[in-house]
């Protein structure tokens, strides 16, 4: 067995980071899917239509990880037109903890002052300390909280807290 401590790792240059292309819509919305199959990090649950995802997909705002010729994370960001920036990202459940979310979250505040939005902001589940420590890592703070505001699959009602980043 390989020495991993998944979550404990230093950051390792195994993967890269760029803006996605037209061959990365299938491969990032698999990704996408199978981490909405785990009903628990990301807002979106099955069925994820693979096709009609990818197709709709808005690659301009769209940066990805890539390790070998594999997609295993990837991020948005949703402009408004108000001048901020919603973000979503995922990374593959055997990808995590070995630094592909930070290199994703540092791509995207890069991509956003680049683009001359003023903030990024974005809704996590409260039981998400991943998300939660990765996001106040990078100076998110906690904004608010959307009380019983997403209704799951299951019937079950979860709240959001609302987190922001000036830049
Ligand atoms: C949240 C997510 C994107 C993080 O990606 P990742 O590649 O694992 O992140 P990193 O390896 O860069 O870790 C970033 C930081 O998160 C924190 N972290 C990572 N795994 C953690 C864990 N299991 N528990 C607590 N904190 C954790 C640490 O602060 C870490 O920083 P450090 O290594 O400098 O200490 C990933 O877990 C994921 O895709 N989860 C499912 C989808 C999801 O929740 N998306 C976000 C929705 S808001």
């Amino acid at each position: 067995m390989a020495d991993v401590t998944p979550g404990h790792e230093p950051a390792r240059a195994e993967f890269e980071v760029r803006p996605a292309e037209e061959d990365d819509r299938i491969p990032l919305t698999i990704v996408f899917a199978a981490v909405a199959g785990e009903r628990d990090g990301i807002a979106s649950e099955p069925p994820v239509d693979i096709e009609a995802s990818a197709a709709s997909a808005d690659l301009d705002s769209i940066i990805v990880a890539v390790a070998g010729n594999q997609i295993v994370g990837s991020i948005g960001i949703d402009r408004s037109r108000y001048g901020f920036g919603e973000i979503g990202m995922v990374v593959a459940r055997e990808w995590r903890g070995r630094g592909a979310g930070s290199a994703l979250l540092a791509a995207a505040i890069e991509w956003a002052r680049e683009h001359g939005l003023h903030k990024l902001s974005l809704s996590v589940f409260p039981h998400n300390a991943a998300a939660i420590a990765l996001y106040r890592k990078f100076g998110f703070v906690e904004e608010g909280r959307r009380v019983r505001h997403y209704r799951r699959a299951s019937g079950e009602l979860w709240d959001a807290i609302e987190m922001g980043l000036p830049l």
